[in-house]
Formats: C-alpha cells, structure tokens, sequence
C-alpha cells in the first residue's frame, strides 16, 4: 500500500480536484485499489463524490478521534475500485483533540490506515489548507507527498511555507517521506503565469516539477457540478488527458524510487 498525500496549505490551490480526479484514474482507468481519505472538515472531496455524512455517520473522525476500526469508516463510491473514508463537519473537532494526545500524536492516522494495508494499492489523502495536527498526521502516513499549486506570487509563497514543515516532517517522524512533486494548477498560457513557473523552478531548484501541467477549464467546475469526476464525466476532455498524463507520471516516480 503507496500512501500519497496532496499538501498546501493554501486554500483553493487544486488539492481536492487533484486528489479526487488522481484517485479516480489510479481505479477506473488503471485498475488499482484505491482509498481516498478526505481528512479536510469542508469535506470536499467526499460531496465531489456525491456522499454526504450527517454527524450521526461514521466518518475519518470517527476512525482519528474515537478509533472506531478503519474498515467501518469506508463506503462504497459510484467509480469502480475506488473506496472512500468520508469527512464531515465533525473533524473541525479532530485538531483539538489531536493537541491533547499524552503521546505520539503524530502517528494516530499512520497507525489507522495500517489495519486496511493489505487490502489497498494506493491511498490518496485529501489535506484540508493548514500546516496541522491533521497534515501533520498525513504527511507522517505517507510515502509520497504531492504539492498543486498555482503558478502566481502567493503560490511561490506557501510552496515556500510548505517547504520548511516538509523538511520537519521528514526529520522528526518520517524519514520515507518523498516529495513526488510541485504540480501546477489553474494553467493558463499566459506571458504572467510562464514567468512564475521559470521564477518557482529557479527558486526551488531541489524539488521535481511535473512536466504535466493542469490546464485551467470550466470543465473541472462542471464535473465537480455533476459530482462526477473527469475520467467518468469526460474521458477525452484535454483536462482529463493532463491528469492521466501526471498519473503515469507519479507511476514512474514511485517505481524509480518506490519501496
Ligand atoms: N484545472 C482547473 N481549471 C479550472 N478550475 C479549477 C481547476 N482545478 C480546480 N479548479 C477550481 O478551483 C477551485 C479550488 O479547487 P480545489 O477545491 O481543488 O482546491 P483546494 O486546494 O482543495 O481548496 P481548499 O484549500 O479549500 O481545500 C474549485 O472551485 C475548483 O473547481
Ligand atoms: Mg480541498
């Protein structure tokens, strides 16, 4: 089981479309067994995919805060091999209640997901905009980190921000943490935004870059509309194209330096 986490803390970057459309790929099209985990209160991710928890249902909070079995957490979607652990308004709550762990508070998540290991290829965590005891947590679970981002000054910033909590990560509790890569967002061909991407690599010389970059297109809003994603909505759609294209791309990268 890869984990792969989708980070900044920046709000509207293109986590939750990255996550979903990624996650959706990696089982419909690829046919791998994949979980989606949404540990963002807003629960985006979980309404992309048409589900709706009340706070009576059990959800990511209830398996992070009141260790309720994994497997009791995870629903069925309409995409095939592809499962989801959905969030509510419920884990505004998990943060605090992290803060207040006597120990290993970091681990909560890492420990969860290990009891379903076996039965999952990848699973793909949805990260709410924050550097927090929620990322924190996610970033401890997983292998690989990825980074969405929009190509403008503000996006050079939290990438700059992310950086630094990354860099912690890796040297207080999780070693194996890779950085898979910046990806952009919201593209668009644009003299301005061909700027700040010469400016993000010239600056962030360490990291990897997608070579795919995601196009900007009312398509994405339509999808999200339909609660559908790409590769059901519009399998042909260029947008839909962008996001296989990086998942074979993140394929290649685990493969070159998976465990
Ligand atoms: N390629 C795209 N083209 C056009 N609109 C897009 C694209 N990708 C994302 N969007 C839109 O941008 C908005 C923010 O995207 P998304 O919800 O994926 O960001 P996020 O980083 O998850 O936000 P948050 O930080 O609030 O969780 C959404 O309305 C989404 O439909
Ligand atoms: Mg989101």
């Amino acid at each position: 089981m890869i984990v792969i986490s989708l980070l900044n803390r920046k709000g509207g970057a293109g986590k939750t479309t990255a996550s979903v459309n990624l996650a959706a790929i990696f089982a419909e099209l690829k046919g791998k067994r994949v979980l989606l985990t949404d540990i963002d209160p807003q629960a985006n991710a979980t309404t992309y995919l048409d589900k709706y928890i009340s706070k009576d249902e059990t959800s990511v909070y209830d398996v992070i805060c009141n260790d309720v079995p994994t497997r009791s957490a995870i629903i069925d979607t309409n995409i095939n091999n592809l499962k989801l652990i959905p969030s509510n308004v419920n884990l505004d709550k998990a943060d605090t209640f992290l803060t207040t762990l006597p120990m290993a508070k970091e681990f909560v998540l890492k420990k969860k997901l290990k009891e379903i290991d076996s039965e999952f290829d990848y699973v793909i965590i949805d990260c709410p905009p924050a550097r927090n005891n929620l990322t924190t947590n996610a970033l401890t679970a997983s292998d690989y980190t990825i980074l969405p981002c929009e190509a403008t000054e503000y996006g050079i910033d939290s990438i700059f921000a992310m950086n630094e909590f990354i860099s912690n990560i890796q040297q207080c509790v999780n070693s194996n943490l890779k950085v898979a890569g910046i990806l952009f967002t919201k593209k668009e061909n644009t003299s301005v935004q061909k700027f700040y991407v010469e400016q993000f690599k010239a600056a962030l010389k360490s990291y990897h870059f997608f070579d795919t970059e995601i196009r900007k297109t009312t398509i994405v809003e339509k999808s999200l509309t339909e609660h559908q994603p790409l590769i059901i909505y519009g399998k042909r759609e260029e947008v839909t194209k962008d996001y296989i294209k990086v998942a074979d791309e993140l394929e290649k990268i685990i493969k070159e330096t998976g465990k």
